[in-house]
């Protein structure tokens, strides 16, 4: 259906005059100024930074100038911005680029298509090995405009929220476009979600859904329009659902369903692209907060397509040939940021990987790098671990010359998984890039791009440009020295962070700026090393990142609770690959295998797949303070498998159940291994 789509398209007609900007004679020129400003053509105009730690010091001690510069130079303005930044923490203040006008899709589409329309933007990885499609930057921009066109015409208008629920593919992210091309707001859902984690994310207003009829995931068919027509079912403000064929397969056709194609190939290949003010929304995005419901984090024009590009571009030393693998899927921010915005705005080319890394075997991964000639792979370390346990030979297999850098992304990646992507999957060649995010982007990580800088296994290391870490203590007093931990917060606003909860500010000043006052509080605590780089240490709040996906505890525990609500005496889920400890009534009927199974079924049902506890032990008692309060911290040792460690005991009010719970612990584990 999409080669006919793009068969019909017609030739884009001419770019408007102010989208025309040869780009790339600023690169050249510099070259003959020394690598630091080839690196970065900017410097230029910078107070002469003689290195990248020069660079990082201008960026903070000069945020004006830094971002001004890039700003200017690195997006195409409609109408150019006439201050750089108004932010203040303590206000909850964040706001870049005053006065600019610009249009996302036309940074990400118009200006490349004018320079190398044939260039390859998307390579669609299908499920199906072997089968991937390309698409050119000028068919991705009729594609966009047919979609925008066809939004439009269905009455959707400028900062409207529209719904996509849609596996990566190439109409997923013309969807995106389109909307940015448009003005609207989109809200991309994993399709991965259950109905009812959709009607959560649909409410709020939201009357458009697009989607495909069928998802295919590691061979299987995922009925994804009949979890659509579920969902609505409880959305009584949806008005429309634009379906795409992703399969032959028919299915039953209700009110508001609108052919997408068909629609599509009715509209102009031309699309007026709207003047978006650098404030105005450009999408929300659903995440889990450790209380409540998810929140739909708001990200803004100019400043998330700055840092998503200049990320893109330096912490992966992304060069203009080079073809960037990111294996995310575009439901998650990462999909967002590396998957279409960065590498997009970059001009790049980049794959969207619409299977998993075991379909049809171990090998997929490194057998899509051989084939497609993947230069940058960034994945997650569930993903690198996992595949570990089938051994190198998967990875041998292939030819993995093309790979320049490796990339992990989302939770800490313990030793032994980076020095296997190091040794094995890189071959030592490739440096590893531990990338810690905040919100819309990487923060902090290793820059390859920059020469003999070190990089140690598992580290986050620098803060990106711009970024200004502090360590707080607990009363919250910054620590100024190194070889210290501490909780983990931004002192200054940065272009790309989110900028608001959506309809709830407050939770989200709760959540980001009022714990530390005057300073982004990012939930992780952190060790400063004598060098001053940074390693995470983990959450301080009850959040978990399974596979990359930020799932809050609170959510497992609250479908827990009303699944079990009969059974259930106390209930426990833990970080570490989401671990629970259930403690059932007296004659509930269930045994520890009996209920993991149904467990892990309701909770894939519930919420997703991935957020099924890998572990389900089920325990007389827990471990509680003398006041009643459940001991967490003694809970997680024993998870982590570091029982000689608890700590201060003194409040413990049964020492039997904590022994109870090591031996329980053991028996799961190793029951787990053997199977
Ligand atoms: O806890 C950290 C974890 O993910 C959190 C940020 O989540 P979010 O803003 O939703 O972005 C998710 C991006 C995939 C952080 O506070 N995190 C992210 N990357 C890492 C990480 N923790 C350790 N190491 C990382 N590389």
């Amino acid at each position: 259906m999409m080669a006919r789509l793009l068969a019909r398209a017609c030739c884009p007609k001419a770019l408007p005059q102010a989208f025309r900007r040869p780009l790339g004679s600023a690169a050249a020129q510099a070259w003959s100024h020394g690598p630091l400003t080839a690196y970065m053509p900017e410097a230029l105009a910078f107070p002469r930074p003689k290195d990248h730690q020069g660079l990082y010091k201008v960026s903070v001690e000069q945020g004006d100038t830094f971002w001004g510069a890039l700003g200017r130079s690195r997006l195409t303005w409609i109408t150019p911005f006439h201050s750089v930044q108004d932010c203040d923490l303590h206000q909850g203040r964040v706001s870049w680029f005053l006065g600019g006008q610009l249009n996302v899709a036309v940074n990400c589409l118009d200006r490349h298509v004018h320079i190398a329309p044939d260039k390859v933007a998307l390579i669609w990885e299908k499920d199906e090995p072997g089968e991937e499609v390309r698409v050119t930057y000028r068919e991705l921009l009729e594609l966009t405009c047919r979609l925008g066109n066809t939004l439009k015409r269905q009455g959707v208008k400028r900062g409207d929220r529209v719904t996509i629920y849609m596996p990566p593919c190439p109409l997923a992210v013309a969807s995106m476009l389109a909307c940015a091309r448009i003005g609207a707001v989109h809200t991309v859902v994993f399709a991965g979600f259950s109905a009812e984690s959709l009607a959560d994310r649909i409410r709020d207003g939201k009357k458009t859904v697009i989607t495909v009829n069928q998802g295919l995931r590691g061979g299987k068919v995922i009925e994804l329009k009949k979890t659509v027509d579920q969902a609505v079912k409880q959305c009584p403000g949806v008005k429309r659902v634009l379906v795409s064929m992703r399969t032959d397969s028919k299915f039953p056709i209700t009110a508001q369903d609108v052919p997408l194609e068909e629609e599509m190939m009715k509209e102009d290949v031309c699309c007026e692209p709207a003047a978006m003010d650098s404030e105005d929304m450009l999408f929300l995005l659903y995440t889990s907060g450790s209380t409540g419901k998810p929140k739909g984090l708001v990200h803004s024009q100019a400043g998330y397509l700055l840092f998503a590009a200049l990320t893109h571009k330096y912490v992966f030393d992304y060069q203009d040939r080079d073809i960037f693998g990111c294996m995310a899927d575009i439901g998650w921010i990462t999909g967002h940021t590396y998957v279409v915005y960065g590498p997009l705005c970059n001009g790049g080319t980049t794959v969207l990987f619409e299977s998993t890394p075991v379909h049809p075997n171990p090998g997929r991964y490194w057998e899509t790098v051989e084939r497609l000639k993947i230069n940058q792979f960034y994945g997650a370390p569930t993903a690198i671990r996992l595949l570990l346990r089938y051994g190198d030979e998967w990875v041998k297999k292939y030819d993995r010359s093309s790979l320049k850098v490796l990339g992990s992304v989302g939770e800490p990646i313990n030793k032994e998984a980076c020095e296997w992507y190091f040794r094995v999957v890189g071959e030592t060649r490739c440096p590893v890039v531990d990338t810690w995010w905040q919100t819309g982007g990487i923060c902090i990580s290793p820059r390859p791009s920059n020469p003999g800088a070190e990089i140690l296994p598992g580290m986050a290391m620098r803060p990106f440009f711009g970024i200004r870490p502090s360590l707080l203590d607990d009363k919250g007093n910054v620590l100024l020295e190194n070889n210290i931990s501490g909780a983990l917060c931004i002192s200054e606003a940065w272009p790309g962070m989110a900028r608001t909860i959506y309809n709830d500010h407050k939770r989200f000043l709760e959540t980001y700026l009022t714990p530390y006052p005057g300073f982004f509080f990012t939930g992780d605590g952190a060790y400063r090393t004598s060098e001053g780089y940074y390693q995470l240490t983990g959450r301080l709040d009850d959040t978990i990142n399974i596979s990359g996906h930020r799932l809050g505890t609170a959510e497992v525990e609250d479908a827990l609770r009303s699944m079990l609500c009969v059974v259930l005496s106390n209930l426990m889920v833990l970080l570490l690959g989401a671990y629970v400890f259930v403690v059932l009534k007296k004659d509930s009927g269930y045994t520890q295998e009996t209920l993991a199974a149904e467990l892990q079924e309701l909770i894939s049902k519930k919420i997703a797949k991935y957020a099924a506890p890998e572990y389900i032990q089920v325990t007389h008692r827990l471990p509680k303070t003398r006041s009643g309060k459940i001991m967490r911290r003694v809970l997680r040792k024993i998870v982590e498998d570091k029982a000689s460690e608890l700590g201060d005991l003194t409040t413990l009010d049964d020492h039997e159940a904590v022994q109870q719970i090591i031996e329980g612990r053991k028996r799961l584990v190793e029951g787990h291994k053997s199977c």
